[in-house]
């Protein structure tokens, strides 16, 4: 059973008032999300926002509203600030409300801007826009310990604490405050687990503390921090929870960690995809900025890059260099190096590149071979047709079994507007040729090379425009006049 349902059947056979007046809420107990991002991020030394710089492909902020959306929020509050309007008009969800934390005067400060937006009634879980990769399986269970009434506070243990708010724990063990490192004495600075800053709790006494907050600290900021203590010293349950692995709580304050953490995403689904039965000839060199399904015994080599959704059917084979953007490949593909393709879906046991270019558009049934600097856009290619080197199809219709030759162009357009080009079954379309649409090629019908077609051709006969052939009797090479 669900770890969730199981809970929810557990509490409503036991709930009580007196569960009620202590504080502890039952399952249903709403989630409300705060997601502080009114920071500066100057180390970033960017025009963008901080937590608007991808990563695999999203921005931080994403990941963070992606998690916190596993966990059905009844409502998600961004605190920004810094950067002004950028930040609601990229993300542009209009199911998020936005608290403008301005000045910023510390984490306190900013939580206390979200109040306004919250259910007293909920528990709510506070996440940092620059914090993009926990897992929501983590958040979940911190969730669980608010809704039980206690104060879930993630907290983890660094080799170089240096910099972090550090947990101070009483003769027991138990959590009595958090330290911030720039107000610690030297021997709490020897404290080596620190603060996340990710904590989940019922709100109306978050909103009790908050209103007690001071400033009288080392940086003159108002801590959200300081909650922690003063809920300790009322006799409330600090429960600290840890990440499954350091890169969870992270945050991103320059290019170098970004950069750091892109990879221990990509490393993470590398793992994943091979745990998943996929081949992949170096998991250091691929990166996934969306969503990678693998059928089984797919084969990936080095460097490839998959955007946007990517479906990879059985046995499929991507050679190495290719970008693979919102595309879908049925069984059997072969994909062979330095292929680029976005937009496209192709039927089984289709041989692709190199060096093939598959636009938006693009419809590839079971066998057809794509060649070398071959690009298609818009166009439907029939089973088992060929368009092996050199060619551009463009609002194309292909039928079955057709071979386009060498050097073919559909000229789709004809300065205004863009037309359809026909090429129906069997047909096979000579080398050099320019097929001026909208036209049609008839089922079998033969176009001679260097034909450049601009009336229909007509069914199984052959068509071709071309200056008739002549030899020129007697004509000799010019020579240099020095030769002579
Ligand atoms: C904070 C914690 C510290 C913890 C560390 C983890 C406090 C007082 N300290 O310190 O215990 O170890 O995070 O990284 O909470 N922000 C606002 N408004 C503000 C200030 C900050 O929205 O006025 C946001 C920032 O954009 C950022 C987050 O809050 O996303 C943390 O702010 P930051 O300045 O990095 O906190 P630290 O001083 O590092
Ligand atoms: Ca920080």
């Amino acid at each position: 059973m669900d770890v969730d349902v199981f809970l929810n059947k557990a509490m409503a056979a036991v709930y009580t008032y007196a569960d009620f007046a202590a504080g502890i809420r039952p399952m249903s107990t709403p989630l409300n999300v705060v997601i502080l991002a009114a920071g500066r991020g100057t180390r970033m030394k960017s025009d963008l926002p901080k937590v608007l710089h991808p990563l695999a492909g999203m921005p931080l902020l994403g990941h963070v509203l992606a998690a916190a959306d596993t966990l059905c929020p009844q409502k998600i509050c961004v605190v920004y600030g810094h950067g002004g309007e950028t930040l609601p008009q990229a993300i542009a969800r209009p199911d998020i409300a936005w608290a403008k934390q301005e000045p910023q005067l510390g984490t306190g400060h900013a939580v206390q801007q979200a109040l306004p937006h919250l259910d007293p009634e909920a528990v709510c879980l506070i996440l940092y826009g620059d914090v993009p990769l926990t897992r929501p399986e983590t958040l979940r269970e911190m969730t669980l310990i608010a809704r039980g009434g206690a104060i879930a506070l993630l907290t983890v243990h660094l080799a170089n604490p240096a910099g972090y708010g550090r947990i101070v724990r009483n003769g027991r063990g138990q959590v009595e405050r958090i330290v911030e490192h720039k107000d610690a004495a030297p021997e709490e600075r020897m404290i080596d687990e620190v603060n996340t800053g990710i904590l989940c709790l019922p709100t109306a006494k978050l909103a009790g503390w908050l209103a007690r907050l001071s400033n009288d600290n080392a940086q003159g900021e108002y801590y959200l921090t300081d909650v922690i203590g003063m809920a300790a010293s009322e006799g409330e349950q600090v429960i600290p929870c840890h990440p499954a692995t350091e890169w969870e709580v992270l945050g991103v304050n320059s290019r170098q960690q970004l950069a750091q953490l892109e990879r221990d995403y990509q490393r993470t689904v590398a793992e994943t995809l091979m745990e998943q039965g996929v081949t992949l000839i170096d998991p250091a060199r691929i990166d996934v900025r969306g969503s990678l399904d693998c059928g089984r015994d797919v084969l990936i080599d080095v460097n490839c890059v998959f955007e946007g959704r990517v479906v990879l059917g059985d046995a499929v084979k991507i050679g190495a260099n290719c970008v693979l953007k919102n595309v879908s490949l049925a069984a059997g593909v072969q994909l062979q190096p330095f292929c680029h393709l976005d937009g496209a879906k192709v039927g089984a046991d289709a041989r692709i590149g190199p060096f093939s270019r598959l636009r938006p558009g693009t419809e590839l049934a079971e066998e057809t071979h794509i060649g070398n600097f071959v690009e298609i856009k818009n166009s439907q290619v029939g089973f088992n047709s060929k368009i092996n080197h050199l060619s551009y199809v463009g609002d194309a219709t292909v039928g079955q079994r057709v071979n386009i030759g060498a050097g073919t162009i559909t000229c789709n357009y004809d300065g205004a507007n863009k037309h359809r080009t026909v090429i129906e079954d069997e047909a096979f379309i000579g080398s050099d040729t320019q097929l001026v649409a909208p036209v049609t090629v008839g089922r079998g019908a033969t176009l001679g090379a260097g034909t450049t077609l601009t009336r229909d051709a007509p069914a199984g006969q052959l068509t071709l425009s071309r200056a008739k052939q002549v030899t020129l009797p007697g004509w000799q090479r010019p020579v240099k006049k020095s030769e002579k």
